[in-house]
């Protein structure tokens, strides 16, 4: 099943022979890699981004555990920082016929996937990128430049449903779907791509509290329920502040409305385009809601996932 080993360096496969390693959720097995779980191939490439990348200090980088909204963060940023050269309300907005992971590529995915080393210092300012590695395992010229992090969390209740639906869709037909209950033990060890998720939470979260101008912490949750300070929080972070005029001329109703998950969901490029490793980009659109891991969790579940939440996160000052 991991025919796709067969395509990473030497230096890599020996990595991987003193990693441990447990079955993934798809086709590929996951290794642990610098205490959190991923595949191989992301492996060779967050090696090379850790090597190679060269922070300026006014990049951005936006960081995520998968499935909590990563997507919709993307868009948000791209909006903000690109208006003056993009205008909102520009029918042409590149937003409406590209997907946000094509405007704001990831390291692990796209820049330093396959082996490659492109030349970034021809992008324009500010430079955007995305990312799903831990805060500990991010490039030393990240931590030490003055560029800027952008976390997004999102309840683990729904970022597990959200995952299980995520990798059901994008399994290949050949194998079987994963049932509910085995992704949820898994979920609950801490293997997943990119977990344990309350390590990748805490990483960053300490991070933001010590150094509140490097990181900024959102979560889902909040942006659901109050999109304008939101924004205007991540604005004035990225060192785009919305000006009165601005703001009197709605222009941070005019970005929200962009970026939400109805109209996304239904522009022709997330209808049917590909992205991101080929995949096809309707998978990026499920529900958008909170709460929605009611209708499928048992009270059994329930209670094991809200212990291992109490157990890792409490008494960190991060709740959901
Ligand atoms: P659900 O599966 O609960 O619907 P990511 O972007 O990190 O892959 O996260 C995907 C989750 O974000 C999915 O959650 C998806 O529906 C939701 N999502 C995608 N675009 C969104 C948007 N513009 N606004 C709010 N949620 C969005």
């Amino acid at each position: 099943t991991d025919g796709e080993e067969e395509k990473l360096s030497q230096e890599c496969k020996e990595l991987l022979l003193s990693l441990p390693k447990e079955k993934g959720w798809r086709t590929h097995h996951l290794y642990k890699y610098q205490g959190f779980w991923c595949q191989p191939r992301e492996i060779q490439s967050i090696i090379s981004f850790q090597k190679h990348f060269q922070a300026s200090d006014t990049d951005v980088v936006l960081a995520s555990i998968p499935k909590s909204g990563t997507t919709w963060l993307k868009a948000l940023a791209f909006a903000i920082v690109n208006r003056k050269r993009f205008a909102i309300s520009n029918i042409n907005h590149p937003l409406l016929t590209s997907n946000p992971h094509d405007l704001v590529p990831f390291f692990e995915y796209k820049i330093y996937a396959n082996n490659q080393l492109p030349d970034l210092s021809k992008l324009p300012e500010p430079r955007l990128f995305g990312t799903h590695i831990p805060f500990a395992s991010l490039p030393n010229s990240i931590k030490k430049s003055s560029c800027r992090v952008v976390y997004i969390s999102r309840n683990p209740f729904d970022t597990f449903i959200s995952s299980w639906h995520f990798i059901n869709k994008i399994k290949p037909r050949s194998i079987a779907p994963m049932s509910l209950d085995e992704a949820f033990e898994m979920y609950c060890k801490g293997v997943i791509g990119f977990g344990p998720f309350w390590e990748h939470m805490l990483g960053y979260w300490k991070e933001s509290t010590d150094r509140p101008h490097k990181i900024l912490f959102l979560k889902y949750e909040d942006m659901k329920e109050d999109i304008s300070s939101c924004l205007k929080k991540l604005a004035e972070f990225m060192g785009f502040p919305f000006s009165l005029e601005e703001e009197r001329g709605g222009i941070i109703e005019k970005i929200a409305k962009l970026c939400s998950f109805e109209n996304m969901k239904d522009l022709e490029v997330n209808k049917s385009g590909k992205s991101i490793k080929n995949f096809e980009n309707k998978n990026l659109f499920r529900k958008g809601d909170v709460g929605d891991w009611v209708n499928y969790l048992s009270p059994r579940q329930v209670e094991q996932l809200t212990k291992v939440v109490e157990e890792k996160l409490g008494g960190s000052g991060l709740s959901f």
